[in-house]
């Protein structure tokens, strides 16, 4: 079974956004591939964050995303920051990368921009996260297209060191989903939902309780024309909750917008809101029962000791062929 090694960011509250476009495709890779799940802790560092807030969102992202329908079982789900041979072979690599490859990443240009003093380590990110895909022989990086040029500069630091050395490390491949659904922001349809947005109003988190998810869908902003159907040019707020409906109640967008012939907007709203209140539900409670006990503990403890062990072996064979060491 060929292998796959997505890194999960643990920035921002997740929203329904995060779990139509994002956990679902983890979801549905679970069954095809032996898959390899992580919280990339240390990249997130790489920018400001409060810790408090970061060492709280790691546990909590990732209790979401089994909530959501990742599977223990058929996943190992584990912590950068727990596994210090992320960063060990990523010092090896830096050694084996050279600036010229390094500079040309456009979104060290894009970030560092916004940096008066920028930090090394925003530089040297993609080579750590070489660092995470080579340590486990990954075959595929499901990644969005922003991160293809990172995983193609782990395959040219990957060529190059086997070149060097000798066949060390597989040569992994990015693995860009077919665009999905993209949901909008409920206020503003014409952009994208958007953790990072600063009015919650638009954005649907999975956490929020009843009350907030019914209000924020019967406020939704819509168009003056009061008829249901799937026409994201001209009615781009009506087709984002058609999306939605459609997601949720696991239907198509056809069989949803059939469903709603001759309905008016309120009527039709209050259905969506029915529909994400009860999944949203749902995984609110699988989430409050996964965090009242210890089972993330176990499942990140696991994880952290299947992947100490791969990763000690591929970094012993590396420390070996550079001469490192007694
Ligand atoms: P994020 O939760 O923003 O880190 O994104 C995780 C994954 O979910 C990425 O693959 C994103 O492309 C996807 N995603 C995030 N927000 C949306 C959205 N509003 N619509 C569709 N996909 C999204
Ligand atoms: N850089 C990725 C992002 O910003 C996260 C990440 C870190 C990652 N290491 C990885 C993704 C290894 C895939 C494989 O989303």
């Amino acid at each position: 079974m060929k292998r796959i090694l997505t890194g999960l960011q643990p920035s921002g509250e997740l929203t329904i956004g995060s779990l139509i476009g994002g956990i679902s495709q983890t979801i549905k890779y679970q069954d095809e591939y032996e898959s390899f799940i992580f919280v990339p802790d240390l990249h997130a560092i790489t920018v400001p964050q409060d810790a408090k807030l970061l060492h709280e969102r790691i546990k909590k992202n990732v209790a979401l995303y089994i909530a959501s329908g990742v599977n223990p079982e058929k996943n190992t789900i584990y912590i950068q920051s727990d596994n210090l041979y992320h960063t060990n072979l990523a010092w090896i690599l830096e050694c084996n990368t050279y600036m010229g490859e390094a500079s040309r990443m456009t979104q060290f240009k894009d970030k560092s921009s916004k940096f008066k003093n920028i930090p090394v380590g925003l530089f040297t990110y993609p080579i750590l996260m070489a660092s995470d895909i080579l340590l486990y022989d990954a075959d595929y990086v499901p990644v969005g297209i922003d991160q293809k040029q990172h995983v193609e500069l782990a395959r040219d630091i990957a060529i190059r060191f086997n070149g060097k050395y000798g066949d060390t490390f597989k040569i992994p491949e990015p693995l860009i989903p077919k665009t999905g659904a993209k949901i909008m922001d409920l206020q503003d349809p014409t952009k994208k939902m958007s953790k990072s947005e600063t009015n919650p109003k638009g954005i649907i988190y999975l956490l929020d309780d009843e009350k907030t998810i019914r209000k924020k869908i019967m406020s939704a902003v819509t168009d003056s024309e009061a008829k249901v159907c799937y026409d994201p040019e001209k009615k781009p707020g009506i087709s984002n909750l058609l999306t939605i409906y459609a997601y949720f109640k696991k239907v198509t967008i056809e069989e949803s917008e059939k469903e709603f012939i001759g309905k008016n907007y309120g009527e039709f709203k209050t259905k969506v809101a029915d529909i994400v209140v009860e999944e949203l539900l749902k995984i609110q409670e699988k989430y409050n029962e996964i965090m009242k006990d210890n089972q993330i503990d176990i499942i990140l403890n696991k994880g952290k000791e299947i992947t100490t062990e791969i990763a000690k072996k591929k970094y012993e064979e590396v420390v070996k062929k550079i001469g490192l060491g007694r």
